[in-house]
This record gives structure tokens, sequence and C-alpha cells, in this order.
């Protein structure tokens, strides 16, 4: 088949590098895709972007996919997939109200506390004052939330009401990210550890994915500022098969009757951000797609064809599919450029990425480059997912590592303690 993919991203090299070797790929196309996808065999990078839905949807006419990927949250929050359905073409990505799941915390939290699915506890507002009030009235450890995307930077967790009341005044009044703020989600503070559960449904069956753990902090032993993502790896050892059963449970089973009940039928990958508290799951947010960094620790670790099952989940025919996956262990690091994810130099020259990819077992994944006559160039914040598999993590670790050692180019910056809370354990 013809295969479509949006995005330009390491999560998309990951899923593209997967799409490429499936048998039943006869030819990839990437909009905008990135140089790294772009010598994958059997892949054509085509100009446009992810972003511009009438870009899209002219590609579209002219390429004729049998079908399309989306991988970023933004064109489907803004109704790509109910366009493409419009045009007769299969896509793998909710409808604008299913990406509402992503799109509007407060739906998300809305349907969730309908549903039962476990949540912190929270009050939505569309007014300041109110906010305020409420937060004055209650004191306590809470999280204040944009509703709408901020790129991940729109979440204040707050020591007391004046930082509460703080966030309330940056996201409502000073309006730090537009729109976005126009309401907010105050919600309990949670405490536990952190895991990424992903699944791909068809709206009524979900395949699940392996639990992956991410590292937002910029800075060794989560510290600095959020980012969009320095490492990730797979499996995440707080997680256990009866883990996985109360999610499926508790969470997707439950979320997706809630949808069809709205008249949504989910098609797309789903993901669940979790906070794991004595065995027990809560949910902190919805994304409507792939994580990343966590795809490109998780693909690896995939035995069974992905496109196939993408297919059936895009056509709602997923009932009885599975997914194999290795047993071993998969540890992604994230090669960024200096002063990421503030102001950063670009155009450096990478080197080493050949002996880097020879290595057994490893993969590198683009992010933010440049090919320039034969040379590869530093293009972006994060430049390179650096991932590897070993038998367990603390060998997926030092393999990983090895591959990042490979490579270089000056303002190379990296957290040397990815996995750390594995490792602990
Ligand atoms: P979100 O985008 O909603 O997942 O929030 C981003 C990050 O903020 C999460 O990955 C958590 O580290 C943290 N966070 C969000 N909600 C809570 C909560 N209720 N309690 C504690 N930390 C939270
Ligand atoms: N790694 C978190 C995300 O993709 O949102």
């Amino acid at each position: 088949m013809r295969v479509m993919l949006l995005g330009s991203g390491g999560r998309e090299h990951a899923l593209a590098w997967c799409f490429s070797k499936s048998p039943q790929c006869e030819r990839l196309l990437c909009l905008p895709g990135n140089p790294g996808i772009a010598v994958l065999e059997n892949c054509t990078c085509v100009e446009g972007s992810a972003e511009d839905l009438e870009s899209v949807l002219r590609s579209v006419r002219e390429q004729r996919p049998d079908l399309v990927v989306v991988g970023p949250e933004a064109p489907l929050v803004a109704g790509l997939a109910d366009r493409l359905l419009d045009a007769g073409v299969t896509v793998l990505g909710p409808t604008r109200a299913g990406a509402q799941l992503e799109g509007s915390k407060a739906f998300a939290k809305e349907i969730m506390r309908e549903s039962g699915i476990p949540t912190a506890a929270f009050e939505s507002f569309a007014d300041a004052a109110a906010a305020r009030s409420f937060l004055q009235a209650h004191p306590g450890r809470w999280v204040v939330k944009a509703d709408g995307l901020a790129a991940g930077k729109g979440v204040f967790p707050c020591d007391g009401v004046s930082e509460a009341v703080a966030a309330v005044s940056r996201l409502m009044e000073e309006r730090a990210f537009g729109v976005a703020g126009a309401r907010v989600v105050i919600e309990e503070y949670l405490e536990g550890e952190e895991a990424s559960c992903i699944a791909l449904t068809d709206g009524s069956h979900v395949v699940m994915l392996p639990f992956s753990q991410d590292h937002k902090r910029a800075l060794d032993g989560d510290r600095g500022p959020n980012t969009g993502g320095m490492g990730a790896y797979s499996p995440a050892p707080v997680a256990d098969e009866a883990l996985a059963q109360l999610v499926r449970q508790q969470v997707f089973s439950p979320l997706l009757s809630a949808l069809r009940r709205r008249g949504i039928e989910y098609r797309g990958f789903l993901y669940a951000g979790l906070m794991i508290t004595q065995g027990a799951p809560r949910v902190l947010e919805f994304n409507v797609r792939l994580g990343d960094p966590e795809t490109q620790a998780l693909l690896p670790r995939l035995e069974s064809d992905l496109l196939p099952l993408v297919y059936a989940a895009a056509t709602g025919t997923l009932a009885g599919a599975n997914l194999a996956c290795s047993p071993r262990a998969s540890v992604c690091v994230v090669l960024a450029s200096r002063g990421y994810p503030g102001p950063y130099e670009k155009g450096l020259p990478i080197t080493g990425l050949q002996s880097a990819q020879a290595l057994p077992d490893t993969f590198v994944f683009h992010a933010g480059t440049r090919r320039e006559r034969g040379q590869w160039l530093t293009a972006g914040g994060r430049v390179l997912g650096v991932t590897a598999l070993g038998d367990d993590i603390p060998a997926a670790v030092a393999a990983a590592y090895r591959a990042v050692a490979a490579i270089e180019f000056s303002g190379k910056t990296y957290r040397r303690d990815i996995a750390h809370r594995a490792l602990r354990r």
C-alpha cells in the first residue's frame, strides 16, 4: 500500500523506519518528513507542512495514498482527520471531536469524571476571579493547567496559594499561552511515579504497546526547564502485566465507551500519561498521538509488523489483533543543541552518524538535522534520538551511550542519567 505519514520529528522518523521495512509498504510518502527519513528505502519526502491543512489535502489528492497516518496533535485538533474522511481518505488519527482529549484538558477531565476513570480531583474555570476564590477557599498543593494546547509548557505544579494564584494570572490574564489559557483546570497534586501507556485503537478494540517512561526536564536528576523530552526507555519497571490490565479496564475501555456515547469513534494512537501510586494508575493527561521520544524507544522493540495494525485501526477492523514485542529493553538518549530548550545555534557539522548506526541493535533517529553537500548539520533544538536495545535496562543504557559517544557536534548536549529510575530499582 501507499502510505503517507505527516510530521517531521524523531517520532516520525521512528514510524517511517517501521513502515518502510513492512512488506506491505509499497511506497512511503512523508510530509514534510526530514532528511533522516529521506534516506530510508521506499521513502519520498513531500514538501508542505502537516499544520497546513490545505497543503496536506492538496498533496493527498495528488499522491492518492491508501492510508494517511498523522504524527503530531495540532492538525488533528484543527480537524484534519475530518477533512480527510470527508474526502474519502483512510486516516489514522482521531477527528476534531476525539482530539479534544488533548486539545482541551477540561474536556478530558470531564469525560474522566463522567466515566469513573481514576484521575486527580479537579475544577475547571473560565473566569480568573472564580479560580482565585477557589484557591483561597481550598489551600493546598495544586497543579494549574492551561486548558488548550501549550506545547507541554502550560502546566504549573504549585506549592501554595500564592504560586497557584500567580499561575492563574499568567495563564488567564497575561495570556502567556494565548487562548489556550482562556480556561484553566486546577487539580490535586499527585505523588507517585509517572509512566506512559500508549494504545492503538479503532474506537472499540485496543492493542496496547508496552509501557515506557520519558524524561521531560533538561538536566540530570530531572532538574531544569521542561523540554520536548530528553530521553525515554521501555519497559518501565514500575509497570507490570497487572497494571496493564488495570489500565485497559479502568482507563481505555471506559474512555472509548464514553467517546462512543458522544458519537465519537476514535481511530488512532491514544496516549495515557499516568501517575502510578502503590500499583494503582491515575491519568494525568491524554495525548491523541504517539509520544516523543517514547516512540523512538518503543518501536525498535516491536516484533510484529506495525503497518497492518495501523491500517486495521484506521478501518475499524482491529478486533483480535495482537502486537508481539521483544522482551529486550530499549533506551533512547536525545542529543540536543547547547542552550535547548532556550535559544541555540544551528548549522553545526555532525560526524559519526555512520559509525553509531553500525553498532549492533542501535538506531539513530533524526529530529533536527539538515543535509548539505553530503554533510549532516544540526538544524533544531533536539537533533537526534539515539536508541539501543539490550537484554535489560542497564545493557541498553550502556549500548545507547556507546552510540552517543560515537556522534559529535559542537555543543552536543544530553542527559547522562536516562533511565535512572529504572536503574535504581
Ligand atoms: P500534563 O501535560 O498534564 O501531563 O503535565 C505535564 C507534567 O506535569 C506531567 O508529566 C507531570 O510531571 C506533571 N503533572 C501534571 N499533573 C500533575 C498532577 N496532578 N500531580 C503532579 N504532577 C502533575
Ligand atoms: N513525551 C511526552 C509527549 O510526547 O507528550
